[in-house]
């Protein structure tokens, strides 16, 4: 299996719609915005041509107020997603060890990322490739709308994760 990883951009918007939702109110121009102003990058991972895969990176540090406080400026990996009958072909892994490249030309060498208590197997995942728990215990809370526009609070309880970087 092809797999090819890069940079969204705007080109790439209407491939994306079926698998990127929009998430904490915002649309995925918001987020070519800011990654233009290099506050993030939004990566695909594509096989034959379709869009299969993503995930961000903040590069200033953790969304979260508590893991800032903890890990100061740690760059953070977040809502990495592969679709449900694409996954377990290494896609996961791709567009990790992709991310892990671009900081390493930023000059950083550990990665940050945070994932739900709930989430046995990509915690798995990133214990594999090499993150161990930094922050035992943290919230992250967010608002999910559902199917039928209904905004609804959700509070899970999630582990940070951390992994030195090499080029
Ligand atoms: C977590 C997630 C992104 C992982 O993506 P993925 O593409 O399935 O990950 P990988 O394929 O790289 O690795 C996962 C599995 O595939 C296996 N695998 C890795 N490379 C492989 C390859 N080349 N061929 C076959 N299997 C492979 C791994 O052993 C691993 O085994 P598992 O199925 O027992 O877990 C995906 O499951 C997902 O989107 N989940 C829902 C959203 C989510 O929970 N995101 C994480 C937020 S913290």
């Amino acid at each position: 299996m092809q797999i090819d990883v890069r940079m969204a951009s705007k080109k790439d918007l209407d491939s994306l719609t079926e698998l990127v939702s929009p998430s904490y109110g915002r649309t995925l121009d918001d987020e070519l915005e800011d990654q233009d102003r290099g506050i993030l990058s939004f990566v695909i991972a594509w096989v034959d041509s379709k869009a299969c895969g993503y995930g961000f990176v903040r590069w200033d540090g953790a969304r979260s107020k508590y893991v800032r406080s903890k890990c100061p400026r740690l760059p953070e990996v977040y809502r990495l997603t592969v679709l449900e009958n694409m996954q377990s072909n290494g896609i996961g892994t791709r567009l990790m060890q992709y991310i892990e490249s671009k900081a390493v030309t930023r000059g950083i060498n550990v990665m940050g990322l945070g994932v739900s208590y709930a989430n046995v197997r990509a915690y798995e995942l990133y214990k594999r490739i090499g993150y161990r728990d930094v922050v035992a215990k943290y919230y992250d809370v967010y608002n999910h709308v559902d199917k039928k526009g209904v905004v609804h609070e959700v509070k899970e309880k999630c582990r940070y994760m951390c992994k030195q970087i090499h080029a």
